[in-house]
């Protein structure tokens, strides 16, 4: 029972350091925490019943470390090495991290069958230094980091098992017509901080990744939001870009968006009811040049206007009508540096009743300090009803300003590194 349960939190533990070096761009805990299976099928609780399958000392190159307890892991991250060494048959997860590798020949990978994992993150890999097909083969992988790398153009073919796929902080300005086919299983794409334009990703088929959940495309080149995303999607990232519209009904085909993120934008109207979607939680559009507001869902919490050009909260917009027996989720908005002169109206706690947090900060363009907005933070104190729901997750004393206090943070938190 005692061993039983030391190996348990040893596992915890584990799983919870491999969560945590999980990726560059964070959507949020939910996506993350989702179970990782790759990493349970190995991993044995008991070390005495892995041991014969891997005679010692269980064969690993000379450049990297194979941990005893993790035989099927191969360590070569941090190591200045220029070439990917040679990898044993029985390798699962290979880290090549941080180290100055130009080159993926097919050589190394010669052996491989079971190869699920490969982090080449941090390293000076060029497209054409790819070998032709060289991934392709590797009929089991499900992760492949490469962001921080040299890549002018997206990587291809890749194998149809791969279902996340990280690019990030590239060169990438190139995406060859049927590179995104043949990735029915691909979850999460990471392209934040290429060199995207329209053009590239003009005709280009995203709608054949069925399953894709997760699209980041921030700190790019788009003017117009991209087209033909699969109705799989949840979680857009389009922050940093200069896209100045959305067309109308452009999500009627994402009706599982939970968060869409466009903060740093050049939008100025948006259509009345773009963001009417059932299952949206968090929308960000800080950092843009709305003067309007539009229509709030019922499922959206958070709201992200700060540093536009409104004037108004204009509630009756904002929600033209209330039903009590179905009432909106929204509980905290940030509005700062915006044009406002007054508070939002109070008629703003009826249609949302579970308003915690109106952060007003300053406002621009208001010269006049008489007519300058007074309140920087609204909060609503809880009633006891709230308080006793809330007091099983936070057992310390003031939850109220704690929970603000980490949900204004998160606001200053870099979405992308
Ligand atoms: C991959 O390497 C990067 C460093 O470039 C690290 O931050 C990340 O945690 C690694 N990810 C995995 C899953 O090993
Ligand atoms: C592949 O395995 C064979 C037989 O074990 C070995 O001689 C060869 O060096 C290996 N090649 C690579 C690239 O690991
Ligand atoms: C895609 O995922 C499904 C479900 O996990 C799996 O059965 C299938 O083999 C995967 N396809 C490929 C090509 O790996
Ligand atoms: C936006 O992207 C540009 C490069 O495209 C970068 O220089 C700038 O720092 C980014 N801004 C933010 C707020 O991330
Ligand atoms: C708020 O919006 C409603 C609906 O569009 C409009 O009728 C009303 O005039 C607006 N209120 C103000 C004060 O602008
Ligand atoms: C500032 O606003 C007050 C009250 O609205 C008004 O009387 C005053 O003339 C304004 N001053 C300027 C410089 O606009």
């Amino acid at each position: 029972m005692g061993i039983l349960s030391h190996l348990s939190i040893i596992y915890l533990l584990w799983t919870a350091m491999v969560f945590c070096q999980y990726e560059d761009y964070d959507f949020g805990d939910e996506y993350d925490e989702e179970p990782d299976h790759q990493h349970s099928d190995y991993f044995n609780p008991n070390p005495q019943a892995e041991v014969p399958r891997f005679p010692t000392p269980v064969e690993c190159a000379k450049e990297c470390f194979c941990p005893p307890a993790f035989p099927l892991s191969m360590y070569c991250d941090h190591r200045k090495l220029k070439m990917i060494p040679n990898i044993p048959a029985h390798i699962q997860q290979l880290y090549l991290q941080n180290n100055d590798i130009e080159a993926v020949p097919a050589g190394p990978f010669t052996n491989v069958t079971i190869l699920r994992e490969i982090n080449l993150s941090h390293n000076k890999i060029k497209f054409h230094m790819i070998d032709h097909g060289v991934f392709a083969k590797l009929s089991n992988l499900v992760q492949l980091h490469l962001q921080h790398n040299e890549l002018e153009e997206f990587p291809f073919p890749l194998p149809s098992s791969l279902e996340r796929l990280l690019l990030g902080f590239n060169k990438i300005s190139q995406l060859s017509r049927n590179a995104l086919e043949g990735l029915p299983n691909i979850t999460m794409l990471d392209l934040c901080n290429n060199f995207l334009d329209d053009s590239v990703l003009k005709g280009k088929r995203f709608s054949v990744m069925k399953n894709l959940m997760q699209i980041n495309l921030c700190n790019n080149k788009l003017e117009t939001m991209p087209p033909d995303l699969p109705s799989s999607l949840m979680y857009l990232s389009l922050e940093n870009n200069s896209i100045s519209y959305i067309p109308e009904n452009y999500f009627s085909r994402l009706p599982k968006i939970i968060a869409l993120r466009m903060s740093h934008n050049n939008l100025q109207n948006i259509p009345y009811n773009t963001f009417n979607l059932p299952n949206l939680l968090e929308l960000n559009l800080g950092h843009n040049k709305l003067k309007q507001l539009f229509y709030i869902p019922r499922s959206l919490q958070h709201l992200y206007i700060e540093d536009n050009d409104i004037e108004m909260l204009n509630v009756t917009l904002m929600c033209p009508s209330i039903d009590p027996m179905n009432t909106k989720q929204l509980t905290y908005i940030r509005v700062d540096q915006n044009k406002l002169t007054t508070p939002m109206s109070t008629y703003a706690f009826f249609c949302f009743p579970h308003i915690r947090t109106i952060y007003y900060g300053e406002q621009n363009g208001n010269v006049n300090k008489s007519t300058q907005l007074r309140t920087s933070v609204f909060r609503r104190l809880l009633t006891p009803e709230e308080y006793d729901e809330t007091e099983d997750d936070h057992e310390t004393h003031d939850q109220e300003t704690e929970e603000d206090r980490e949900e204004e943070n998160n606001y200053f938190y870099p979405y992308f590194q």
